[in-house]
């Protein structure tokens, strides 16, 4: 049996210019400053997000702490939606390292209002804890891929800005959020003072994210990666890769998002999963099991037993996620094999 792995798009491997580009790199000890490669992808993704600097860092996870600690004093609140990977998937990182107190929005997007930043960033610090710094997730991992529009995200940046409250974005997918939206990552860049983004998701790198934002945030930003353990020595290896993943990867994505569709379209005639397939612009279909007579854990169970692998994302709901790895015709072949799964499970 064929095993069509649909679990995450962190499953792409290398590609062969991928390797070969790692294995001709110019390195040198990026402590030094002295890794050429590592240069040229700061160099490269601080132009491309239209920010002052940038910096190589080994994960999304550690890109986001690095992040809170620059932004954000013990105490302070860190605002973020109750759903995003910074507060569900990062092991209270913003508790642990950062001493944060995480203040939570609900919402469906992942944007919280305006309005409801500014109740928290207006309020009298004499009785509450200061403002360290907003967080928004571009695209939504949890709430199915979704996009914040740059408008959206400027109507809170004017909050922010006027309170003198930080804007960070988790940006995992922002090349993805680009492509749905149809602008240019630094046109979701710009709205943002700092932004973190992964090279090794749909973009098909090995290893690495890339944190950008001022000349100044990212020099702090290194003696924090520096004090975690995060700074690398001749990183320009993996850094080869992740150049190719920013350069030449990002158009590929569209076909991802085209791949999702098909799967949650042929999903969708299935009226007992609730699905609307424009509420899944990216490359990840969040499907519920509740009207199901079983529950999540156990569809993916199933869905296993025939080849299809998935993400179990809560006693109800699993996540299918496209990525350069599978092809249309397997996502083709996926989508007819859970249509079978779940249409004998409607009660
Ligand atoms: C939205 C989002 N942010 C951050 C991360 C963390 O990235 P990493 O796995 O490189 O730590 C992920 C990883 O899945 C993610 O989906």
């Amino acid at each position: 049996m064929s095993i069509i792995d649909l679990r995450s798009d962190t499953m792409t491997r290398p590609t062969p210019q991928m390797r070969e580009a790692m294995a001709n790199a110019v390195v040198g000890d990026d402590i030094y400053g002295e890794d050429p490669t590592v240069t040229e992808l700061e160099t490269r993704a601080a132009e491309i997000m239209g920010k002052e600097s940038a910096m190589y860092i080994p994960s999304g996870t550690m890109g986001n702490l690095v992040a809170l600690l620059v932004h954000g004093k013990p105490g302070d609140i860190a605002l973020m939606d109750k759903e995003c990977h910074i507060y569900v998937y990062e092991q209270g990182g913003v508790a642990a390292f950062a001493g944060l107190t995480p203040g939570l929005w609900e919402s469906e997007n992942g944007c919280p209002s305006p309005d409801f930043v500014q109740s928290y960033v207006g309020r009298n610090t004499r009785a509450y804890p200061p403002m360290g710094l907003v967080c928004l997730e571009n695209t939504h991992n949890r709430r199915g891929g979704t996009v914040i529009p740059p408008d959206q995200i400027k109507a809170v940046h004017e909050v922010t800005l006027e309170a003198g409250v930080p804007l960070h974005m988790d940006g995992a997918r922002i090349f993805n959020a680009a492509i749905a939206l149809g602008v240019s990552v630094k046109e979701i860049a710009d709205q943002v003072d700092t932004v973190q983004f992964c090279l090794s998701k749909g973009l098909g790198a090995p290893v690495g994210s890339i944190l950008a934002g001022s000349e100044r945030f990212i020099v702090e930003a290194r003696r924090v990666r520096r004090r975690l353990g995060g700074a690398m020595r001749q990183s320009g290896v993996i850094a080869a890769a992740g150049l190719i993943a920013l350069t030449e990867m990002p158009a590929r994505l569209r076909d991802d998002h085209a791949n999702a569709r098909l799967l949650v379209e042929r999903l969708s005639e299935l009226d007992a999963l609730e699905l609307e397939p424009d509420k899944a612009p990216t490359n990840i279909v969040v499907v519920r099991t509740d009207n199901l007579s079983v529950g999540a854990e156990e569809v993916a169970e199933l869905l296993k037993e025939k080849g299809v692998l998935v993400t179990l994302y809560g006693p109800q709901m699993i996540r299918f996620v496209t990525h350069h790895d599978v092809s249309r015709e397997q996502v083709q072949s996926a989508a007819e094999i859970t249509l079978g799964v779940l249409k004998s499970l409607v009660a």
